[in-house]
């Protein structure tokens, strides 16, 4: 069941047989292992690889969590967060906050940032409920999601003791490496595996994503249902010409030539604005690196079009944007006449906000055209867990592809360790004496 569709008619590229081969060859090393990063290609694979039995723990465990947290926090960084928030918002009630009764845990984050005063109000707001944590780290060492989980971990344990405390943490991390994994065996946590061939930025589908949603009571089934039709609609048996990812990959790099440094990802449903967060990370770090890659953005409209609008239509023209489309709303809400009609809207009597909704989209489209912007379009049947694990899946498997074509490495990100190297030395960690004294000059 193919659930989402990708148009490239108003991006100004016609794709040739040699785009279309290049593109397949990409497809080919994403299948065969004989590219760079070949050591993580473990989520190609992944959805048609996922075990009934792997999903049913997967549901045990987070059974036992939302039957003993009314609040359970969820504490990773990066590919260890944005795809469960990501999905999370997507499906989601708007104002769920606002109900008087939930049916659900509420899922909170944490260690995505080290904000002293996200952090004071969380263990504020914490205090009146029940609470359980997961907690995701691959590499186990890395420094927000750890300094987060210290709190957490010794506030459960004040709240309920060390052995209770081990039935309400659970750990997803290496199979054998790092700290994480050493505290998790040792103080006997249930632990889920991030297998080592799959990167941080690709493992929505496996626990880091999966838990979590399962704790927020998301149909995880329907999610990675949707994440195999894609693997199947994108794989080496679907020709290049029908396959979404690889069109997609070969469109952006296209234009990325031509001068299009920039894509803005935007969608007119409020939530899927953490799917582009989600994407932006994939993509971003899929591909930025050797001094080259697209810059991606994203905007949420209509809302930015009375901000950023103005730049997207007549600012510097390097920039191309791929609309997530939705095709049908899940509720219906029409406008209602006006006796006085002061704002002069009865014209609008009777219609549906999604007609509205759908007329600024097309309206937006052509003008941003016009305007010298490239759009494509990936149109989603609706906002649901099939559509959603199609669509990201479809993201996945254009970004492994546009990162061959593009001539990089997408599974490595190098450039996250400069930072790190500098926090350390200016925290005084012991080993970093040396360029503590030499970041400390230049700050002067
Ligand atoms: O995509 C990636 O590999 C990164 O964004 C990581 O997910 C992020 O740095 C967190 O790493 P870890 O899960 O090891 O704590």
């Amino acid at each position: 069941m193919k659930l989402i569709s990708f148009d490239a008619r108003h991006s100004g590229i016609n794709i040739t047989p040699d785009m279309q081969a290049e593109a397949a060859r990409a497809n080919r090393l994403l299948h065969t292992g004989e590219g760079a990063g070949n050591d993580f290609l473990g989520w190609v694979n992944l959805p048609s690889s996922i075990t009934d039995e792997h999903m049913a723990e997967i549901q045990r465990v987070a059974n036992r969590l939302r039957s003993k947290a009314e609040v359970v926090v969820c504490i990773g960084i990066g590919g260890s967060y944005l795809g469960a928030k990501a999905v999370l918002e997507a499906m989601t009630n708007s104002f769920e906050s606002l109900k008087k009764r939930h049916d659900n845990p509420t899922v909170v984050f944490a260690g995505e940032n080290i904000s002293e005063d996200y952090t004071h109000e969380l263990m504020e707001a914490l205090k009146d409920y029940s609470i359980a944590a997961i907690v995701i780290s691959k590499s186990g060492t890395t420094t927000e999601p750890a300094i987060a989980f210290r709190l957490i971990k010794a506030e459960i344990e004040k709240r309920y003791g060390k052995a209770e405390a081990a039935e309400r943490i659970v750990a997803i991390t290496d199979k054998a490496r790092g700290a994480l994994k050493t505290l998790a065996t040792q103080e006997g946590y249930d632990t889920f595996i991030i297998e080592d061939n799959v990167g941080g930025r690709y493992s929505v589908l496996s626990p880091v994503g999966l838990l979590p949603l399962a704790v927020a009571g998301v149909d995880v089934n329907a999610f990675v249902e949707g994440a195999r039709d894609m693997e199947r609609l994108t794989g080496e048996a679907t020709p290049i010409e029908e396959n979404p990812a690889a069109q997609y990959a070969i469109v952006r790099n296209e234009l990325y030539k031509a001068g299009k440094k920039i894509e803005i990802l935007g969608s007119y449903e409020p939530k899927l604005q953490y799917i582009a967060e989600w994407w932006k990370q994939l993509y971003g770090e899929s591909e930025g690196k050797e001094l080259k890659g697209i810059f991606p953005a994203s905007v949420t409209l209509t809302a930015d079009l009375h901000s950023m609008g103005q730049y997207i239509q007549e600012g510097e023209r390097t920039l191309f944007e791929t609309i997530i489309s939705v095709k049908n709303s899940k509720y219906e809400v029409k406008v209602e006449a006006d006796e006085a009609n002061l704002d002069g809207l009865n014209f609008l009597t009777g219609k549906r906000l999604s007609q509205i909704n759908k007329m600024a989209e097309l309206g937006v489209r052509l003008a941003h055209i016009d305007g010298g912007v490239p759009n494509l379009v990936i149109e989603i049947e609706r906002i649901d867990e099939r559509t959603i694990g199609q669509l990201l899946y479809f993201f996945e498997k254009g970004c492994g592809i546009s990162g061959y074509i593009l001539g990089v490495n997408p599974f490595d990100q190098p450039g996250v360790e400069a930072y790190k190297k500098n926090m350390f030395a200016l925290l005084d960690k012991p080993g970093y004496e040396e360029e503590s004294k030499a970041l400390k000059a230049r700050l002067q």
